[in-house]
């Protein structure tokens, strides 16, 4: 049963977006318990619902006040915020925080075999979109004229159909351009998930849930970017070796007891660490390095 006094909070019903929110709930420590196909999802610990809706619905379920919280693309959020603009309605709403995850960007492409031509070539073309706000205002700051056809999906079969000569879409890997012989050569936004809320005031409650899952969201967004790194190295070349480790917070230094000028170093990486990294540092004397992930952080 719905009641006002749960923070409901609306999230995409399936899709891409879907799976990382998911993961973001399940690390946070909130349970649910989903029935098959429901569209409301009942938290077990805390008073929260998850409306599980279309991704294009979300903006709109939070500025009318539907739902107090959602999480969304920015993509999404700009084409609402354009179309609801073109028809002099108000778009209020707030941004709590930026997730790092679902990135991607929105993207014209073209068939591989124009590849190489410049943005000039899109004068008096058709391309076809599901995001045609977005698309109409970047070719407006472009002087461009092209005619913009609105497509709910599959957008990349287009060209191939004869009824468009490019696209605009959203480009993740890749995977999905490169399988229609579609190539790449603008971009018109970058995107990842965001969450927002209204401008009004809700209850303390509310309010207080809100800091905590705002807080809990941070910590594990930190977390899944954060690497925990051990090694050995000479303490000569500790400093060194940290000033190669991409965000890394000062280290704990536990010199070996037997007076070998070795120690063993502990530290936080703030973002991925890759192999070339690790290679670097072996390279100036690490050793045994480890690198493993995080599960939580709280400062
Ligand atoms: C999205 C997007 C692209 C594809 C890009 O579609 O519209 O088609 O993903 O991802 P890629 O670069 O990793 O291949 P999605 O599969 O979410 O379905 P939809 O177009 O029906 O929304
Ligand atoms: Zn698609």
């Amino acid at each position: 049963m719905l009641t006002k006094k749960r923070l409901r909070i609306a999230v995409q019903k399936k899709g891409r977006l879907k799976a990382v929110t998911d993961n973001l709930f399940t690390h946070c420590g909130l349970q649910f318990s989903q029935t098959k196909n429901s569209l409301v999802v009942r938290c077990k610990n805390f008073p929260i619902d998850l409306l599980l809706v279309r991704d294009d619905d979300i903006p709109v379920m939070v500025i009318d006040q539907a739902c107090d919280l959602g999480i969304v693309g920015e993509n999404v959020l700009l084409e609402k915020k354009l179309a609801r603009q073109a028809h002099n309605k108000s778009f209020a709403y707030q941004t709590l925080l930026a997730c790092e995850f679902a990135r991607c960007r929105l993207a014209i492409a073209m068939p591989a075999l124009n590849a190489g031509s410049d943005i000039e070539w899109l004068q008096a073309r058709t391309i076809a979109t599901s995001y045609p706000n977005i698309l109409q205002d970047y070719l407006a700051k472009n002087n461009l004229d092209a005619k913009v056809v609105d497509i709910a999906g599959s957008v990349e079969l287009m060209p191939s159909l004869g009824m468009a000569d490019a696209i605009c879409d959203l480009v993740s890997t890749g995977k999905t351009l490169e399988e229609n012989n579609l190539v790449e050569f603008a971009t018109v936004l970058q995107s990842q998930a965001v969450v927002i809320r209204a401008q009004t005031q809700l209850s303390s409650s509310k309010e207080e849930l809100i800091a905590l899952l705002l807080r809990r969201f941070r910590g594990v967004i930190k977390a899944q970017s954060s690497k925990y790194i051990m090694f050995h190295a000479p303490l000569s070349s500790v400093d060194d070796i940290t000033a190669l480790l991409p965000g890394a917070e000062t280290p704990t230094i536990m010199p070996f007891g037997d007076g070998s000028r070795k120690a063993v170093v502990h530290l936080v990486a703030a973002e991925t660490v890759f192999w070339d990294t690790l290679e670097a540092i072996k390279n100036i004397g690490a050793s045994s390095i480890l690198v493993l992930p995080i599960e939580k952080m709280m400062s």
